[in-house]
């Protein structure tokens, strides 16, 4: 298939970003791994943009027990290693921000500490504006947490008295089925107000993702084409080529199906499949999100089968790399039933999608690393070209690449100059990086900064937590009680028979990964 590539006709139509308010961020499970990877690598980020205000500070909160200048290299250290150019002397500055206090989580102690170091800092940094808990510690500490700053009021706002000041930011996942989401939902709602809670699916901050929304409102071409009668259907892969990594202990009792499907892919698929919000609010866009996600096609559990299939990585090789299978890793059980790979057919009953198959699959140990939603159109009715058949003229597909390589692609049948008709397919190609000459921010960018500046359109909402739970209820309960059907694929594989059967027998095969 031949390449053509774009080019960037305007430099900025619209460039928006809203300046900071006065902050202070308090990061608990400071010095775990999430913090040290993305968060102050982000906010790192933020400030070397001059995105973030005069009047802010960090607070890091942790079990371990540093003294504060320990503290700072840790947080120096992870800046140095996050691949992001740094200069010395920014990081001294920012640095010069960052504060710890330790202590243990269930404790009261650790609230009074936090209390008079807040009012401390605060006062240092003429910081009267936003506060942001940032809980970035294993989900079962959530609603803990979650209880104390609400029954020790921290989660009370401060001289301004605007309750949206004082923010709660958690990461996914958000319980592990519909009760125990709804007990944590319960406890959330108990001390913050929907508006002052940020649930955070890092996926709705990467670049392509947040584009589906310019892409299909900001341009006339696209919608009218976008439902029933010109789509065949829709696929969205996640495939990573990393195992389980270091994280056995939270992985062998999620899976697959919590960790990747219930969040990322069904955020993926509700904001290519949602109607056009009535305008760039966060309400606005996130009600457009929650009504496909009520949307989806419910089923009884026994006939799971007919729509989700599970996998489990075993041995294999990945870029001539062997690799040991799941339950060789280390701290995963050997006979986990865990599944790593799950692959779906979806449907969403609306008058937009009815009967057209969103194709979901994500696992870990594929063949190749690619995220990326291709909405396949339906093939020409007819061929007037005489010696070319239909199965000569591949369907149209319009694909955003998430990873690696962002971008938007179309793929096109075109006439090859000089002989009376050769046909050949074309890839129309807009590479982000390429075409805007800028590296992608990483996404906790964005996150954080729309979470300092109140703006919650990339972040879950409640109900579609719950309404995302409730369609996954099904294949939880079967799941649980049938193991029979988790099939063991090689490590490096990009499918296995059981995968491919889904969308085969509806005559129609996955991507080439
Ligand atoms: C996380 C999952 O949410 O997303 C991980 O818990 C997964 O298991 C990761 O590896 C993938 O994120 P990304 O941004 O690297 O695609």
């Amino acid at each position: 298939m031949k390449r053509i590539e774009a080019v960037l006709k305007q430099q900025e139509i619209l460039c928006a970003e809203t300046p900071a308010e006065p902050c202070g961020i308090v990061v608990f499970g400071a010095s775990g791994d999430l913090a040290h990877r993305k968060l102050f690598p982000g906010l790192f980020g933020l400030y070397t943009r001059d995105l973030l205000s005069r009047h802010f500070y960090c607070l890091g909160c942790g079990r371990s027990d540093y003294s504060e200048d320990a503290f700072r290299q840790t947080v120096r250290n992870s800046l140095m290693n996050s691949g992001q150019s740094v200069d010395a002397r920014k990081v001294d500055d920012f640095l010069r921000r960052i504060y710890y206090v330790s202590g243990n989580y269930t404790d009261d102690v650790l609230y009074e500490r936090l209390r008079e170091k807040l009012t401390e800092l605060d006062a240092a940094y003429e910081v009267d504006g936003v506060r942001i808990f940032y809980l970035s510690v294993p989900p079962f500490l959530y609603s803990e947490v979650t209880e104390k700053l609400g029954t020790l009021k921290l989660s009370c706002p401060g001289a301004t008295g605007r309750l949206q000041q004082v923010r709660l930011v958690i990461e996914k996942p958000f319980g592990r089925d519909l009760e125990s989401a709804r007990e944590l939902e319960n406890v959330l709602l108990r001390h913050f107000n929907e508006s002052q809670i940020y649930r955070i699916d890092h996926y709705l901050g990467k670049e392509t993702v947040q584009n589906l929304l310019v892409f299909r409102f900001a341009n006339s071409l696209f919608e009218p084409v976008w439902n029933r009668n010109y789509v065949d259907h829709i696929q969205i892969t996640i495939a990573e080529t990393l195992g389980v990594e270091h994280r056995a202990g939270f992985y062998d009792s999620t899976g697959a199906l919590r960790d990747m499907f219930q969040n990322h892919l069904l955020q993926l698929l509700a904001m290519v499949a949602k109607e056009p919000p009535v305008s760039f609010e966060a309400d606005s866009v996130r009600d457009e999100k929650n009504k496909v996600l009520r949307a989806l096609r419910k089923f009884r559990p026994e006939q799971t089968p007919q729509f989700f299939v599970r996998g489990q990585y075993g041995p294999g090789q990945i870029n001539g790399q062997v690799v040991k299978g799941y339950v060789e890793e280390e701290g995963v059980s050997r006979s986990s039933q865990t599944e790593t790979f799950v692959a779906a057919r979806v449907f969403v009953d609306n008058w937009r999608w009815k009967d057209v198959p969103f194709y979901l699959r994500t696992g870990k140990r594929l063949k190749r690393r690619l995220t990326e939603i291709a909405v396949v159109f339906k093939q020409v009715p007819h061929s007037m070209f005489m010696t070319a058949g239909l199965e000569d003229m591949p369907p149209n597909v319009i694909r955003f690449q998430i990873q690696p390589d962002e971008g938007v692609y179309l793929s096109l049948q075109a006439k090859r100059p000089g002989s009376k008709l050769c046909m050949g397919t074309l890839e129309m190609a807009v590479d982000y990086q390429e075409v805007f000459g800028v590296k992608m921010p990483d996404a906790y960018q964005r996150l954080l900064l729309d979470c300092i500046v109140g703006d919650q359109t990339l972040f879950t909402r409640h109900d579609s937590v719950l309404a995302s739970w409730e369609f996954l209820e099904p294949v939880l309960e079967y799941w649980q009680s049938h193991t029979e059907d988790l099939v063991i694929y090689p490590a490096g594989s990009s499918s296995f028979k059981q995968a491919s059967d889904l969308i085969v027998s509806d005559g129609r095969a996955w991507r080439k990964l």
